[in-house]
């Protein structure tokens, strides 16, 4: 496997040369030696939007797995380090180095048009990867891999009208602060819009505030902490990943608040790695929707088959499931994140 860092410059593998005849005006920035392939493999462009979350790790560990020179790849790792502007970067080196596919994991969903209809014009097929491209023409895209994200709120909401009613508190004000995700990427949008939905239907629940924690430990912790500041009353927080809710625990924590299974405060999560199962174990978070990041299997599937000349679909949904602290300790075994 060959990696790139955020700024196009190759870590390992190969030179950096400067543009040839190109009509970009930002040529000298990008990198068009063309990746060593080894042998007659396939060789991927792979732009990773960051290594934000946990989540990020096992789903670029998926990738790294499945796209190996046994399996017959090469694999070219840009790390986009959540910004757009180097994903686009990213792209564009990979259309100048003239790989035979490019993966994308956009930050955002809008913004993509330009460098996919210059993939396009270079018939090279990009394959959309966990969070999807808001584009005018879909043809840009071959196909897209990930998470149903707004069944994943929708799903959320409805486990806890659930909850609530078991704990005979469905009539009850009920006071609800929302960590987001990155603003304007598909897995905030649809957990955003999903919850949202099912929340509208009970005019007791009451949305105190949402607000950015960008998907990190340390954003969401000094979120939550100003949530904790401004309001004295919070029933349930829902955190859009794993790792923001590891920090909103450390804010609750210090704060002296009591959460989860036994606690003023239910703690609605996202995500599902292994570290959450400890906390639902232990009781702390009380519900978890599941985010499936093992795609590099069926991302590798696809290609495969448009090497055979097979017709693909256009969109594949994983499955995913939500787990409690009652199933916890039963469906963790074996699983690979
Ligand atoms: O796009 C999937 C989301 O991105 C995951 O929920 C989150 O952890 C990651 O940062």
């Amino acid at each position: 496997m060959i990696r790139i860092d955020g700024k196009g410059l190759l870590l390992t593998g190969l030179f950096f040369a400067a543009a040839g005849a190109s009509g970009c005006g930002r040529k000298e920035e990008l990198q068009t030696e063309t990746p060593q392939a080894q042998g007659d493999s396939i060789v991927v462009g792979f732009s990773q939007l960051g290594s934000e979350s946990d989540w990020r790790s096992a789903y670029t560990k998926s990738i790294e797995e499945a796209f190996t020179e046994e399996n017959g790849y090469t694999l070219v790792f840009d790390n986009g380090r959540q910004r757009q502007e180097n994903q686009l970067k990213a792209v564009r080196n990979f259309i100048l180095q003239e790989v035979d596919y490019i993966l994308l994991s956009p930050v955002v969903e809008t913004g993509w048009d330009s460098v996919l209809q210059e993939a396009k014009d270079a018939d090279i097929p990009v394959l959309v990867a966990d969070r999807e491209v808001d584009v005018e023409d879909e043809s840009l895209y071959t196909a897209w891999v990930g998470s149903d994200f707004k069944a994943e709120g929708t799903a959320m909401g409805q486990w806890l009208e659930t909850y609530l009613e078991e704990q005979g508190r469905e009539n009850e004000e009920i006071n609800i602060v929302i960590l987001q995700g990155t603003l304007g990427s598909s897995a905030e949008i649809g957990r955003t819009e999903g919850f949202e939905e099912i929340a509208s239907q009970h005019p007791n629940w009451n949305i105190l505030a949402k607000e950015t924690g960008e998907f990190t430990t340390a954003k969401g912790r000094e979120v939550m902490e100003a949530f904790l500041d401004r309001y004295a009353d919070i029933d349930v927080l829902v955190s859009q990943n794993d790792d923001m809710t590891f920090g909103a625990l450390e804010a609750m924590d210090e704060d002296g608040r009591t959460y989860g299974t036994e606690g003023e405060i239910t703690v609605l999560s996202f995500d599902a790695v292994s570290a959450a199962f400890d906390l639902m174990e232990e009781g702390k978070i009380n519900a978890d929707h599941e985010c499936n990041p093992i795609q590099g299997p069926l991302l590798s599937e696809l290609i495969k088959k448009l090497e055979a000349g097979e017709t693909i679909e256009k969109a594949y949904y994983v499955e995913e499931q939500i787990f409690t602290p009652e199933n916890a300790a039963a469906n963790r075994q074996e699983r690979m994140y």
